[in-house]
């Protein structure tokens, strides 16, 4: 009987620490900031630590708190963060892709207008304008661009072509599936793929390379239909593409996908290129001797670009602390400091290019190039809203599994005209 008691009573002690302890952890009074993204990786971790370091060393006595959640493309973190903000418990600041993944916050209300602080720090002047535009709602600002990613790039070992005797990476789809002929005969892999957002990613670059830019953006816009004669004829290289990948055993998430292709064997794949901090940072690997990248099939002189931003949540405990957390973000040495180790070019305009080298120095130069074409990623937030990713989401799924194209297709299209 006493044994039960006493049971029941260290129950009742320990929630109420744990209560405590969540009022110490969460209170408003306390002196720390609550960030939260998916950067768990070799790079984005680095790159992460060296602005909370820096956000410490500007802010005697506050602590940075680091609520990352791993899972590349953020597939873990959005979803919990979906119900932190269903329960209005928000972190103080959380990252968000720039684009209509934004769209839901701010038409529900969970974050806020930036404006005044975009006014106050003069970043309408700094960050490109086409940037802006897709952190720009009904006329006012949300979120605070901290990189440029690229997401067309197509990764491979130079060693392994040169062993193949392959005569470079394929500037063309159709001259992939040569290719991939020959790699196959010879038992290797020619594309390594990792989880579904990968595939996703992959959808993208394919739809990019055999449309070409302009038919990539009508096709997001509504200007063109999913069952067109050309998205049909795309769609169906796609199905070709992922038929000679490794699909039926796809990696676990992007960096055991790109290890495949350090050991050999698959010869490529398609990833965004937070890829160089990895190759570079973790893997100790140089770029063009040790490993390589270029825009994939179809797509040179095109920017499929996406960018990682920082919001200041309604709710959020410490804004005053949020505010500056964005503002370092923000800045040119927060920049400088976070991008060459997370793998990113600056969104600013007016960062310093001599600390982007090998990949980096390159990307810096295709995005700044005048004849640069730049589109946005589906994958990654920029040009189509939360309900129409996830039913491409789903479609996708079945799609992979039972291959039937056309039921994708109508799919996709049917959902796009109701989630608009
Ligand atoms: C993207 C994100 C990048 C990187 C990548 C892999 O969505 O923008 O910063 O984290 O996912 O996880």
């Amino acid at each position: 009987m006493w044994k039960g008691r006493l049971a029941i009573l260290a129950i009742l002690v320990v929630s109420v620490l744990a209560g405590l302890s969540m009022f110490t952890v969460r209170g408003a009074g306390n002196n720390q900031l609550e960030v939260y993204s998916w950067w768990t990786g070799p790079g984005e971790e680095d790159g992460l630590a060296a602005m909370a370091k820096a956000f410490e060393g500007a802010n005697p006595g506050v602590r940075f708190v680091n609520a990352a959640v791993s899972g590349g493309a953020g597939s873990n973190a959005k979803a919990i963060l979906a119900s932190r903000l269903l329960a209005n418990d928000p972190p103080d600041s959380y990252q968000r892709h720039a684009g209509l993944e934004l769209l839901d916050d701010v038409r529900s209300g969970k974050v806020q207008d930036l404006t005044e602080l975009y006014h106050q720090q003069g970043w309408t002047k700094v960050f490109p304008k086409g940037l802006v535009d897709n952190l720009t709602i009904d006329g006012r600002i949300y979120a605070v661009p901290v990189n440029i990613h690229r997401a067309n790039l197509m990764w491979y070992s130079p060693r392994t072509l040169k062993d193949l005797g392959l005569p470079g990476p394929p500037k063309t789809w159709a001259e992939f599936l040569q290719q991939a002929d020959a790699i196959k005969a010879k038992g290797r892999t020619p594309l390594a793929v990792g989880p579904e957002w990968s595939q996703k990613h992959l959808l993208e670059t394919v739809l990019l390379g055999e449309l070409g830019a302009d038919k990539y953006e009508r096709l997001f816009n509504g200007g063109i239909s999913w069952l067109s004669p050309d998205v049909t004829a795309a769609l169906g290289t796609f199905a070709k593409v992922l038929g000679v990948s490794d699909v039926k055993s796809a990696a676990g998430d992007w960096q055991p996908q790109l290890d495949k292709v350090l050991s050999g064997s698959a010869v490529y794949a398609v990833m965004g290129d937070w890829s160089s901090s990895y190759l570079e940072q973790s893997k100790k690997l140089r770029w063009e001797t040790d490993y390589n990248v270029a825009a994939s099939p179809g797509t040179e002189g095109v920017y499929d670009f996406l960018s990682d931003s920082f919001t200041l949540p309604t709710g959020a405990r410490r804004p005053d602390l949020a505010r500056k957390w964005l503002v370092e973000c923000g800045s040119a040495a927060g920049q400088n400091l976070f991008n060459p180790l997370k793998g990113s070019i600056p969104a600013r305009t007016d960062a310093d290019a001599g600390l982007y080298k090998g990949y980096l120095g390159w990307a810096l130069r295709q995005w700044r190039d005048p004849n640069t074409r730049i589109v946005g990623s589906l994958t990654h937030g920029v040009v189509a809203n939360n309900a129409y990713n996830a039913e491409i989401d789903s479609a996708l799924g079945l799609f992979v599994q039972h291959g039937d194209q056309g039921r994708f297709a109508r799919t996709v299209e049917q959902q796009f005209r109701e989630t608009q």
